[in-house]
């Protein structure tokens, strides 16, 4: 016979293990980039590139508009679950204070690209290089709080993901028929000085205290309704976007594998966003879409022109649409990406997938 008190022991023992590694704070997360991982930054400047009226929100627990353009969620707040750990708040929140500070920011802004000249008519937006010094700033006040030695800890063993590069076609090389960056350079040549651009915004970040960056490429910009809506005859994807950024995809990855060969480890992670979007957007049905066309919330041709406001039409059924708006996923696509971040092979995760970072640096 067991006496109650070994019993009490046991369950004692048994608790403590299964909560130990729940008490221990979850690995930290940065966000860096422009509206496709903006969490709300820009509700906080005078810009016109933000997504702060309804219905943006609709499907977000609050049913408010948070500045994310989604629904819902959007691939960071997913990635963060996937994580287990809490959606990371915008830098410029007032809430991120004490040990809010310990899950990590987000310093996305809606409307920039690579280069400085990106998103000037947005008025008011966090370039990337700002958006590294605030980074600067959050060090010291994390330094203040916990320590200089557990913040640089904390910093380096942090997931960061950067998205750039769809701004500096869509919202410059091809914003207008004769754009300024258009004149200057032929595609081939553009992608050239943006790769080049964006080895030296890596290359900061590195220098920063990231050591695990997962770094998206564009996503189909050609498809996007908004693209659809101004320069696609027949609602097919637009070829000169397509190709675009296809060379700029190709040679981020072969730029990213010369950074790691030459940091020595596996500190970026190239993911193929054009991909995982492109599997959704040729084969929407395969998916539970209806279409991945007609934007939900919009207005024109494939609700594919303007913003989206409370003046658009909106779909009733979120679920049914890839596309939340004229350029980004509704939180469903988005949570098929995350999958694909998660779990998908080396043509979409390379060289490893999340789930295969989460389990090798949970061992260091
Ligand atoms: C962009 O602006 C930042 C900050 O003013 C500057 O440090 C950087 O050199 C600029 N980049 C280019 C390519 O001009
Ligand atoms: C990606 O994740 C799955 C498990 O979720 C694993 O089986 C697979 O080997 C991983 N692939 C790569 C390339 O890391």
């Amino acid at each position: 016979m067991t006496s109650p008190r070994v019993i009490m022991l046991t369950l004692t023992i048994v608790l403590v293990v299964t909560i130990a590694p729940k008490a221990e704070a979850a690995r930290a997360f940065f966000v860096f980039g422009d509206s496709l991982v903006d969490s709300g930054n820009n509700n906080y400047l005078a810009s016109t590139a933000r997504a702060d009226s309804p219905p943006n929100g609709i499907d977000y627990p609050t049913h408010q508009p948070t500045g994310r353009f989604s629904n819902g969620f959007n691939l960071p707040d997913i990635i963060s679950e996937k994580m287990g750990a809490e959606r990371t708040l915008p830098y410029l929140s007032p809430q991120l204070t004490g040990k809010k500070l310990l899950v990590g920011a987000n310093f996305a802004s809606a409307g920039i690209g690579i280069l400085n000249d990106t998103g000037i008519q947005f008025v008011n937006i966090i370039r990337i290089s700002r958006q590294f010094e605030l980074f600067k700033q959050y060090k010291r006040r994390l330094s203040a709080q916990v320590g200089q030695a557990q913040a640089k800890r904390l910093v380096n063993n942090a997931l960061v993901l950067i998205t750039l590069g769809g701004n500096d076609f869509v919202n410059n090389y091809f914003l207008t028929p004769f754009s300024a960056r258009s004149r200057q350079f032929s595609i081939p040549n553009y992608c050239h000085y943006l790769i080049s651009e964006y080895r030296k915004v890596l290359r900061r970040l590195h220098k920063l205290g990231a050591r695990r960056v997962m770094v998206t490429g564009t996503g189909p910009l050609g498809c996007v309704p908004a693209e659809l809506a101004m320069r696609s005859r027949n609602g097919k994807c637009v070829p000169e976007l397509q190709q675009a950024a296809g060379i700029f995809n190709m040679k981020l990855v072969q730029m990213i594998q010369q950074l790691n060969s030459e940091l020595g480890s596996n500190v970026f992670i190239s993911t193929n966003a054009f991909n995982m979007n492109l599997n959704i957007i040729t084969n929407p049905q395969a998916y539970g879409f209806v279409t991945s066309k007609v934007a939900c919330c919009g207005q024109g041709p494939y609700n594919g022109l303007g913003t989206c406001n409370s003046l658009s039409n909106l779909c009733p059924n979120r679920n049914a649409y890839v596309f939340w708006d004229p350029f980004h996923p509704t939180e469903r696509a988005n949570r098929l990406i995350a999958q694909q971040i998660m779990t998908g092979s080396t043509e979409y995760m390379n060289p490893m997938n999340l789930s295969t970072i989460m389990a090798m640096d949970s061992k260091n």
